[in-house]
């Protein structure tokens, strides 16, 4: 089956009201915490994109039961460390390093091996970042150079311990946090900001842990050893797939676009500050708390004039996801942007900072790039018309949202490769598109 899309047109003018896909992070630990939860738990809004439904296939596969009910998925855990895994279990976690890292860390008590895999582009990621905090917990994991595929065994005698986290990575944060759950005694992590959902989730559920909140870093401790109860738990909208919608509405012509129900966690609104900066006027209404979240809706208009920017580094984490994307908008400012210690882009699905740089070329946009550092000269009159092929992005969702957005809102004729990359975080992308009037084939 045709697996490309083209467009041929710039979007028209829009003015719509739409919901994007639920919060995968938020979906992910959902699953890995009612399997960990004693009794039935109910996951509504459940983001069903292969990331997440690679989440569900993973439990499964380590004895934890699920059904969908209704649009209601149902788990069934039986306690902390509650898995009943066979002799030779390999568990699949296909594009996802949220899944690889965080399941990692539920699997340090166990006595059977487990094999993890993943695909092409999640084989080619550095596991050393879990593999130095799970060996210090007493865990055995045997691996090809750090990477995939990972034999673990966990161990009866794992110890706490005392860890400084200085990536900025949620996922390492995470996977020491869900290692401590089974550890007896405190565990405690010093770690540079990133995205705290696992931490929000356990304190939502009444778990003991405790956070400090400084200025570059947090201070958090875990009491291992206690237990959750089930719950009923309803997944908000990704701000990351959200992204790629206000910055259409943004580059766009005299159009506006309210995104409802988003999760707008501080910890993720590096987006909305970067843009605003950047003449951006993105509004965040009827805001509310739920589940312990920040949810909001989003509003946003075109904006004729915007301008460069100097981004803080203390921003990188808060829209680590959303560079790409940020990045057309800088191709589209008057001036100079400047973006700094970005190495982690490299880290991701894809070599996205170098495939940025690419990308950016390709549409004639001048880069200057220094190591992790990059400059891009916008240029508000940039307006395509050449023939464009995305491929070879080792199916990275995200290049394929970016370049979507590119071609309806820079115009050219596009070719776009890999359009089955939506499902891994947000399958009815196409379909928002359509709804909003783009001409999509
Ligand atoms: C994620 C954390 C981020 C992000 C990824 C999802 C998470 O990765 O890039 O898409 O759910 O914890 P790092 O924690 O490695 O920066």
């Amino acid at each position: 089956m045709k697996n490309h899309i083209f467009i041929k047109n710039k979007i028209k003018t829009f003015n719509k009201k739409i919901k994007v896909s639920s919060d995968k992070s938020i979906s992910i630990r959902s699953i890995l915490l009612a399997s960990q939860a004693i009794g039935k738990s109910n996951i509504i809004n459940l983001l069903e994109s292969e990331d997440v439904l690679n989440a569900l296939k993973t439990i499964k596969k380590l004895g934890i039961y699920y059904k969908k009910k209704g649009s209601v998925y149902q788990i069934e855990g039986y306690g902390l460390n509650g898995f009943n895994i066979k002799k030779k279990t390999t568990i699949n976690a296909g594009n996802s390093g949220t899944l690889a890292r965080l399941i990692l860390g539920l699997l340090v008590k166990s006595d059977k091996k487990v094999k993890l895999i993943g695909d092409k582009s999640l084989s080619k990621r550095d596991f050393s970042r879990v593999i130095k905090p799970l060996n210090l917990f007493g865990v055995n994991l045997k691996s090809r150079k750090n990477c995939l595929p990972i034999e673990i065994t966990g161990t009866k005698f794992l110890r706490p311990i005392i860890y400084n986290e200085n990536i900025g990575s949620a996922q390492v944060k995470s996977c020491i946090i869900l290692s401590a759950l089974n550890t007896p005694g405190t565990t405690i992590l010093k770690c540079k900001k990133s995205r705290n959902h696992t931490e929000l989730m356990l304190k939502f559920l009444k778990y003991p842990i405790k956070i400090k909140k400084n200025k570059n870093f947090d201070t958090i401790e875990v009491k291992g050893l206690n237990q959750i109860k089930a719950f009923n738990y309803n997944i908000p909208g990704d701000i990351s797939s959200a992204s790629f919608f206000i910055v259409l509405t943004l580059l766009s012509q005299n159009s506006q676009i309210i995104i409802e129900n988003v999760n707008v966690n501080q910890s993720r609104l590096g987006i909305v500050t970067i843009l605003n900066k950047m003449g951006a006027k993105i509004l965040l209404k009827k805001k509310r708390l739920y589940n312990g979240e920040n949810i909001a809706n989003i509003h946003v208009k075109s904006k004729k004039k915007l301008f460069s920017i100097n981004c803080p580094s203390e921003l990188n984490s808060k829209a680590i996801d959303e560079f790409l994307i940020i990045f057309l908008v800088a191709a589209k400012a008057k001036g100079v942007s400047k973006f700094h210690n970005l190495g982690e882009m490299n880290k991701k699905e894809s070599k996205r900072l170098d495939l940025a740089v690419k990308f950016l070329k390709l549409i004639g946009i001048k880069v200057n790039r220094f190591k992790d550092n990059i400059n891009i000269h916008g240029n508000p009159n940039l307006s395509l018309n050449d023939n464009f092929i995305i491929k070879n992005f080792l199916k990275d969702h995200r290049i394929f949202f970016l370049s979507c957005i590119a071609a309806l809102t820079l115009g050219g004729n596009w070719k776009i490769n890999d359009k089955d990359s939506i499902n891994t975080s947000f399958p009815s992308f196409l379909k928002i598109l359509k709804k909003l009037g783009a001409k999509i084939n």
